[in-house]
C-alpha cells in the first residue's frame, strides 16, 4: 500500500507514463484484456436529496422528471442480457416515495428471468431495507463517498455525514453484498492533497468495486459555473487505484467519456477493467442528467452499446459477458 505522501508525489509528477504503464500491468496480470460489462438501467431520476453538484436534486425545476414501471425495468434488463452485458446495475436517485417492495419485487423477477448478478445503486437506506433487498437476491451494492473530506462532503452533501455514509459502507459489507464506492475527482475546492487521502482512504476499505470519475458541472445546480475536473488527474487517481487494489472492479466511467471523445478507452488505458453502459430507455435516458453529456449517446439502445463494445475491440479489449465478480474480495473481507 502506497502513503497519502506517495500518492500524492504520483498526482503531482510532471509525467505519468510510468504510472500508466505500471497499472495497465496490474490489470492485465489480473483481467488480461477482458472488460466486464454492466448494464445500467436508470428507473427514476426522483430524488430527495440536494448534492450540489448533482443534476437530479430535488432543487432542480428544469429536469422532467420519470419513474418507470417494473415492466420497463425488466425489458431493459433482457435488452442488456440480449446485448451480451454480464451484469444489470439497477439506479435512481433517492426517490422520497421509493417502495422498498417495488425494488424488492423486481429484483425477484429478474431473478427469475435469468441469474445474472443484480447490483443495486440506490442511495441512503435503513439496514433493515437493505438486508431485505439482500434476501430477495440482490448481490451488490455501490454507495459512493464522493469525498472523505468531512468539510467539503458537508459543504457539498446538505444534510450528509462521511461518518453516516461509512456506517452505511460498513453495514453493506455485513450483510454480504459485494460492495462499491468511489469518488468524484476536481470538486471546486477539492486539492491534490485532499484527493492522495482520498485514494488512501478508498484503498484501506473492503471493497469489491472503486469508481473515479471528474467534476462535470451541470448548468442546473449551484455549481453550473464552477470548472469541470481535470481529465488527467482523475485518470491517474484510476491508475493508482489500480496499483493499490489489484484485483478490484475498475471502471472506465462515463464521465470521462462525457469530457473526452475517447475518454473510456483512456480509462481502461489508466488500468480500468469494466463499462457500465446505460440500457435506460431512449425515451428518458436524457432526462438521468446527472452532469451534461451522461447518456448522450445517440440511437437505441443496442445500438450505443454495440457501439461501445466496437470501440473496445478497435482499443485491443474483448468485452466480456461474465459475471464479473472481484477476484480480490474474498481476500481483502480476511483483513478486516
Ligand atoms: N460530475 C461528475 N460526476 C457526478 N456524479 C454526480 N454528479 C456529478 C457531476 N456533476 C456522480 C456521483 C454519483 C454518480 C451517480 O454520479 O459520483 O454518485
Ligand atoms: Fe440525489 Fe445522488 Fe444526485 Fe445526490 S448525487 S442529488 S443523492 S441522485
Amino acid at each position: 500500500m502506497m502513503t497519502p505522501q506517495e500518492i500524492l508525489e504520483a498526482l503531482e509528477a510532471e509525467n505519468a507514463q510510468s504510472l500508466f504503464v505500471h497499472a495497465r500491468l496490474v490489470r492485465d496480470s489480473v483481467f488480461g484484456k477482458e472488460v466486464f460489462q454492466r448494464g445500467v438501467v436508470e428507473f427514476s431520476n426522483n430524488c430527495r436529496k440536494n448534492c450540489h453538484y448533482c443534476g437530479l436534486r430535488c432543487s432542480n425545476a428544469n429536469l422532467e422528471r420519470f419513474a418507470l414501471t417494473k415492466d420497463e425495468i425488466l425489458s431493459a434488463v433482457n435488452m442488456a442480457v440480449e446485448c451480451g452485458l454480464g451484469t444489470v446495475v439497477l439506479q435512481s436517485g433517492e426517490d422520497a416515495d421509493l417502495d422498498p417492495r417495488f425494488i424488492g419485487d423486481t429484483i425477484e423477477c429478474i431473478k427469475e428471468l435469468t441469474d445474472i448478478p443484480v447490483t443495486l445503486c440506490l442511495g441512503d437506506h435503513d439496514r433493515d431495507i437493505y438486508k431485505y433487498w439482500r434476501a430477495c437476491g440482490a448481490d451488490r451494492y455501490l454507495l459512493k463517498m464522493e469525498t472523505f473530506d468531512r468539510e467539503l462532503h458537508a459543504r457539498f452533501r446538505p444534510g450528509q455525514s462521511v461518518a453516516g455514509r461509512l456506517s452505511r459502507l460498513e453495514m453493506l459489507c455485513n450483510l454480504g453484498y459485494e460492495t462499491g464506492s468511489g469518488l468524484i475527482t476536481g470538486l471546486p475546492g477539492m486539492t491534490p492533497e485532499i484527493l492522495a487521502h482520498d485514494l488512501y482512504r478508498l484503498s484501506e476499505l473492503p471493497l469489491g468495486m472503486i469508481a473515479v470519475g471528474p467534476f462535470i458541472p451541470h448548468p442546473d445546480t449551484s455549481l453550473g459555473r464552477s470548472r469541470s475536473g481535470c481529465v488527467e488527474e482523475s485518470l491517474r487517481a484510476t491508475a493508482l487505484l489500480r496499483i493499490m487494489n489489484q484485483g478490484v472492479n475498475i471502471p472506465a466511467t462515463s464521465a470521462l467519456d462525457a469530457l473526452l471523445p475517447n475518454g473510456r478507452e483512456q480509462g481502461l488505458e489508466a488500468g480500468a477493467n469494466v463499462v457500465m453502459p446505460s440500457v435506460t430507455p431512449e425515451s428518458v435516458r436524457y432526462e438521468y442528467s446527472i452532469y451534461p453529456g451522461k447518456n448522450s449517446s445517440a440511437g437505441t439502445v443496442p445500438e450505443s452499446v454495440s457501439n461501445l463494445q466496437q470501440r473496445l475491440k478497435a482499443a485491443g479489449y474483448q468485452p466480456s459477458s461474465a459475471r464479473g465478480g472481484s477476484p480480490d474480495r474474498a481476500a481483502k473481507f480476511k483483513d478486516i
